[in-house]
């Protein structure tokens, strides 16, 4: 079975296309929620299959291997036995993590020494340590190890950066190809892209990346503060190299608009922690525009928390009652926003799907985007 089969391509450079894995198949265009510590926050897993409808979820290098460790992740049998979880699942590889999570750290071509910021003990990541780990947790999809520029960055610092990655790309499938799978289930590594918002760059990196062969590709370093125009530029150019007939991951993206100018750019996978961490503190998506639950305007109005949503907390509960959980300072607000934003993007991804296989997506994306940006 092919990993990866593109079913329709529109006028421009968006597709729409299934991944298949020995955990199932992924319809693409996908929105990937994070479950960085096995667990997608506040939300069981039977939600995320039957009312969500994710068809492939996140989980993090970094994390699980500070916690439980991967002594547990063995005994488990990997993260699809240990979290119950029988559909796909992504892994990123822990670079991107130590930077935005740990205090202190230290870059070496032999990789990254960094302290936890779970109990302050030392440890070394390197190229091959993360494919060890990656093999340990057990994701259908695992990344490369990268590093991730800030942004902005300086042209030298970005090149250096990226040349780094270049190299880690090789030492991972050097020590991919000498130490196979142990769960029996088939596992794909991704290279990244990096080059910060420099297009010379970006074009070397897209190239070494789509010369790796490997059967899917991603795009780093990207959402980290630059301009949202910076962001959409610099995936049109990567695009442009990244072979067509491979899947293409944008990495940490992003907003509802961020995720259909993506797709209109050849995007098939995203990923991003906004909507469960932007519903924990009331902010949520809909087809209507963004909604902030702790606003006074809320308070008596009874209609369904969303009319347009197709998951259950939005006709089972009202704004005003949603309202008085966050206010209140419930935990089931989080839950419901979660449920509610997460089925949002999902919905989101699914119909822009259904807009390329009819081939009016640009169309529709134009008068949509507009609308999803409003605050209501
Ligand atoms: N998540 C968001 N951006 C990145 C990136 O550039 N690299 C990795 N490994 N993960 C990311």
């Amino acid at each position: 079975m092919k990993f990866f089969n593109i079913e329709k391509t529109s006028e421009g450079k968006a597709r729409a296309g299934e991944i298949t894995t020995d955990h199932g198949k992924i319809q693409t265009p996908i929105f990937m929620p994070v479950g960085t510590v096995a667990s997608v926050k506040t939300v069981h897993q039977r939600e995320l299959k039957e009312d969500i409808k994710a068809q492939i979820i996140l989980g993090n290098t970094y994390h699980l291997y500070l916690r439980p460790t991967m002594d547990i992740m063995q005994a488990a049998g990997g993260l699809h036995q240990f979290m119950n979880w029988d559909l796909p699942i992504l892994t990123d590889s822990g670079g991107f993590q130590v930077f935005s999570l740990s205090k202190s750290r230290k870059m070496s071509e032999e990789g990254v020494k960094f302290k936890s910021h779970i109990d302050g003990s030392y440890h070394m990541f390197t190229p091959e340590k993360s494919m060890e780990i990656q093999r340990q947790i057990g994701a259908d999809i695992f990344m490369a190890f990268d590093e991730c520029t800030p942004y902005p960055c300086e042209y030298n610092q970005a090149k250096t950066s990226m040349e780094l990655t270049h190299r880690w790309l090789k030492r991972c499938i050097d020590w991919t190809e000498e130490n196979k799978e142990i769960y029996g289930h088939k596992q794909r590594l991704f290279p990244i892209v990096q080059g910060s918002t420099y297009s010379d760059l970006r074009k070397i990196s897209a190239e070494v990346i789509a010369e790796a062969g490997a059967e899917g590709n991603a795009i780093g370093g990207l959402s980290v503060g630059e301009p949202e125009e910076e962001m959409y530029r610099i995936t049109d150019e990567v695009t442009d190299i990244l072979p067509k007939d491979k899947p293409r991951y944008l990495m940490g993206v992003g907003t509802p608009w961020n995720i259909l100018e993506s797709i209109g750019l050849g995007i098939d996978m995203m990923d991003c922690v906004m909507p469960t961490r932007n519903a924990r503190n009331a902010m949520l998506f809909t087809w209507q525009g963004v909604m902030n639950m702790k606003n006074e305007k809320w308070k008596n109005d009874f209609s369904p928390l969303d009319e347009f949503g197709t998951s259950f907390v939005d006709r089972e509960y009202s704004k005003a009652y949603v309202r008085h959980l966050f206010v209140s300072k419930e935990y089931l607000a989080k839950q419901i926003a979660s449920i509610h934003n997460l089925a949002f993007y999902l919905d989101l991804v699914k119909v822009a799907r259904e807009h390329i296989v009819a081939g009016d997506f640009y169309e529709w994306k134009r008068s949509v985007v507009p609308v999803l940006r409003q605050r209501l």
